[in-house]
């Protein structure tokens, strides 16, 4: 069979079949999880273009990609990004991709709900700690919740659905996530609670931002019912590595994302792509193979493809993130921005 029919598949026999791509490093918010105060972004010629970010889409999409979800940085804040999201979403279709997606803070969505839903967007996750405007200015080193909230509005008038990510932190938020579990009940979101990831240096320390969510799920389940809902996602899409419940007095549905308690890289299907044209395998690890010096040097599509198979078959079997005092700092140098959470 021809090769661009053989799915892409690891050396643990995991399918490949959902890609992310970061399209920028910056962003119009700092994170303190995320990002240090005074970050140094890539000069612009270093970043994958227009062009080449869609053929790289294409590619992968010819190699058995369902799921491509946008990310950054803040994907939003760069100028071409619905350019491309309008391209791609004309690869969606029952031999193309079954979903196209968005990870966004939520800033700009004011601007961009309605196109986002005209390019076939069906979902998209918003990344929001908190719901107090104080608190959001300090964990985002500066941000307006209120921008967020109308973004948010923004989305649901454009009829998109909405999965809130919020990264569950020590002394910061985890007093909040009943109010979260609440208010997304009443806005017909989902939420997913995310630990902290040792990600690059942010200038916070880590040890004090870290809370388990082992520890968070048993204390949700004294107020909350909670049933276990892994509706399986798309169809030919493996599940993600988010354990989900059913919240029965809300009746959405909240996820867990659990790296550092429990880790389900068993079930991983994915690769991710950074705006500069590196393909990393595994979120935290630093096996890579770099597609932006082929591209510029003229490979063909199957020189391409075959590129990709040679990167995927390096996939690692798992992260080893660790946060503790003997090793508070990460081995993993590059941040979060980079490759797109
Ligand atoms: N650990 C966990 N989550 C992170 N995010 C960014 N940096 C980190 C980190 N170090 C989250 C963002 C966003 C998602 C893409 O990743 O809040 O929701
Ligand atoms: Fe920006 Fe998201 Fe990082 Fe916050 S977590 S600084 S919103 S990229």
């Amino acid at each position: 069979m021809p090769s661009e029919h053989k799915p892409l598949i690891d050396p643990f026999g995991r399918a490949i079949s959902y890609l992310r791509v970061s399209v920028t490093d910056r962003c119009d918010l700092r994170c303190v999880y995320c990002m240090q105060e005074n970050m140094v972004f890539l000069p612009r010629d270093e970043l994958l273009t227009f062009e080449e970010l869609e053929r790289l889409g294409r590619i992968f999409i010819r190699l058995g990609t369902k799921k491509l979800r946008i990310t950054g940085g803040e994907p939003l804040v760069r100028r071409d990004v619905m350019r491309l999201i309008d391209t791609l979403g004309q690869e969606l279709g029952a031999n193309g991709l079954a979903e196209l997606t968005l990870t966004t803070n939520g800033s700009q969505l004011t601007r961009h709900a309605a196109g986002l839903a005209a390019a076939g967007v069906r979902r998209i996750n918003v990344s929001l700690d908190t719901l107090d405007a104080d608190r959001f200015r300090a964990v985002t080193r500066g941000g307006r919740l209120q921008q967020t909230l109308d973004g948010l509005e923004a989305a649901r008038a454009a009829g998109l659905r909405v999965k809130i990510n919020t990264v569950a932190l020590r002394d910061v938020n985890e007093d909040e996530f009943d109010d979260l579990i609440a208010w997304c009940g009443r806005q017909g979101f989902d939420l997913c609670l995310i630990e902290t990831m040792p990600l690059g240096e942010t200038g916070e320390d880590r040890v004090n931002q870290y809370l388990p969510l082992s520890l968070v799920r048993a204390r949700l389940q004294h107020r909350w019912t909670l049933a276990r809902d892994d509706t399986p996602g798309l169809e030919g899409v493996a599940p993600g590595p988010a354990r989900y419940w059913r919240v029965a007095e809300t009746g959405q549905r909240i996820g867990f994302i659990t790296p550092l308690t429990e880790h389900f890289c068993d079930s991983c299907n994915r690769v991710r792509l950074t705006c500069t044209g590196t393909l990393f395998l595994c979120l935290g690890q630093d096996d890579q193979a770099d597609l932006r010096t082929p591209l510029r040097d003229g490979a063909t599509d199957v020189e391409m493809e075959a590129i990709i198979r040679a990167a995927v078959a390096r996939k690692p079997k798992a992260h080893d993130f660790i946060i503790d005092r003997e090793q508070p700092t990460t081995k993993i140098a590059r941040h979060m921005s980079m490759t797109g959470g």
